[in-house]
């Protein structure tokens, strides 16, 4: 397993570009199931989760190839496989986005429940009861979800839930609903820049979606779909990411491949936090002239302030002076980065679906632990922002939504070192300081390590990154 080694206090300065969006790519992805002919993607980003995704639909009857202009090739060749299984439907969860267009386009599908995550219960209640009202007959045995239409029927149908809309949701019920007789209806469907993305990509297929980025959705049902050619939005929260990133070491950045109308919230957001940002070409420039200020941000469905980003928001008041206080009304209990920012100093109180932050005037590195995508990215920006080395295991989480972000950053001047998690990799600025009572001349008198200390071989933090340069 990979951990980084994060020197920080490095003012990041240059350019960088940011990738497709995973979450409109995965989507899309999972809808050329239901094409007939080839489909070519462009802009899909190179991730675990794509990977993932690729072995089941592969495994579903599809070719899936890399073509040397980067495009994504991908068509149906056996149309007879019905089964996602728990194996790879665990790894991760938008597989459920293959249910819609398997049943619309197989008339049956059984795919693994995909079971809770850290980040939440993550019902599927929204999925079964919109394709119900399709006429799919629908049952759960031995964890899996059992899917069956002679022809699924247009139907009127309401997505919302006590979170709100669901993504993923969103996307099965269109996906099915395109091949269904008649007109289907969805309200309160969600309206993420990622839904929109698939609905465009489903009318390049021949489907006739109207609405698109409102919560009314109108799908005139066809009798078939084909490939067609699509080029993946810019993903908007490795662009936050990276936007952060830059504030939070007060460095001078210039993101790339930005679409502002797609983070609307999350600028006017960065801007009341003192985070100067300059259209410049497609992007952003990005710099703090002043200090940072604290802000209570509210974690809403689209266009509110992206879920996503909420870890990356704590990372970056945790350490602006005052009170903040961020609240997350899609994912109430996505907090267990906060115990990992408060062993980088930070000083976080949790209070039911909100977390409230008193900043501090510098994080300091530590050894913590990422429990999940995003919660890895905002201890990442925690990590670049402190003083000393910090260690980030399980950084696997990472790789599944951002492709090799530590060279993005380190092209910008970031010391992150990706190294297999082993003790001989721990920096010895981490390991517990010589300390006690001092004799007279500074010396300690006291090594709180015990007497095995020496068993456990320390490095210098300069190995790891002269390494990795
Ligand atoms: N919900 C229900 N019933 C359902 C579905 C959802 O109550 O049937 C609840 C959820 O528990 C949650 C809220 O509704 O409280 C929103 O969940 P949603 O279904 O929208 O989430 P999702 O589709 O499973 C997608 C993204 C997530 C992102 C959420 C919210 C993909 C592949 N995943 O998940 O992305 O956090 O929407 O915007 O698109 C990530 O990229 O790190 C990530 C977790």
């Amino acid at each position: 397993m990979d951990m980084f080694v994060v020197r920080g206090g490095q003012r990041l300065e240059g350019r960088v570009s940011v990738s497709g969006a995973k979450n409109a790519a995965l989507p899309i992805m999972a809808a050329a199931l239901a094409a007939e002919g080839p489909t070519v993607l462009y802009g899909v980003p190179d991730l675990v989760d794509v990977q993932t995704l690729g072995e089941l639909l592969t495994a579903l009857g599809m070719t899936i190839a890399r073509r040397a202009d980067g495009g994504l090739q991908m068509e149906v060749v056996d149309q007879r496989p019905c089964v996602a299984e728990y194996d790879l439907v665990r790894r991760m969860r938008a597989s459920i986005c293959v249910l819609g267009p398997l049943l619309a386009r197989r008339k049956s599908a059984c795919v693994s429940l995909p079971g809770g995550c850290n980040i939440g219960d993550r019902p599927v209640d929204l999925h079964l009861k919109g394709l119900a009202a399709l006429g799919a007959d629908l049952r759960v045995e031995s964890g899996y979800i059992f899917a069956s239409a002679a022809r699924l029927k247009g139907a009127a149908i309401y997505l919302g839930g006590p979170f709100g809309s669901t993504v993923t949701g969103t996307c099965n019920v269109m996906m099915a609903a395109a091949l269904a007789e008649g007109v289907t209806t969805i309200e309160a469907a969600a309206c993420e820049p990622e839904v929109v993305d698939l609905g465009e990509f489903m009318n390049k297929m021949g489907a006739r979606i109207s609405g698109l980025g409102t919560p009314f959705l109108r799908i005139e049902g066809v009798a078939a779909l084909h490939g067609a050619e699509h080029e993946i939005i810019p993903d908007r929260i490795e662009a936050a990411t990276l936007l952060m990133a830059a504030a939070m070491t007060g460095g001078r950045v210039q993101v790339d491949n930005v679409r502002c109308g797609h983070l609307t919230a999350v600028l006017e957001k960065l801007r009341e936090i003192g985070v100067r940002l300059t259209p410049v070409g497609s992007g952003l420039a990005v710099d703090v002239p002043h200090a940072l200020n604290a802000a209570d941000c509210i974690m809403l469905p689209y266009p509110g302030l992206p879920t996503d980003i909420q870890a990356q928001f704590m990372a970056l008041l945790a350490a602006a002076p005052g009170i903040s206080i961020v609240t997350d009304k899609v994912f109430p209990d996505r907090f267990m980065h906060a115990a990992e920012l408060v062993r980088m100093g930070a000083r976080i109180r949790r209070e039911g679906p909100s977390a409230i932050i008193s900043g501090v005037a510098g994080l300091s590195g530590a050894s913590v632990m990422a429990s999940d995508l995003r919660a890895s990215a905002a201890l990442v920006l925690a990590a670049l922002a402190a003083r000393g080395d910090s260690v980030i295991r399980r950084i696997y989480h990472l790789d599944r939504g951002y492709h090799r972000l530590e060279a993005k950053l380190n092209s910008l001047g970031a010391r992150i070192s990706r190294v297999q998690d082993a003790p001989q990799n721990m920096p010895a600025s981490l390991a517990p300081q010589t300390c006690g009572r001092r004799g007279a001349g500074g010396a300690a008198e006291h090594d709180l390590r015990g007497p095995n200390w020496g068993r456990v071989r320390e490095t210098s933090a300069d190995r790891l990154f002269d390494a990795a340069e």
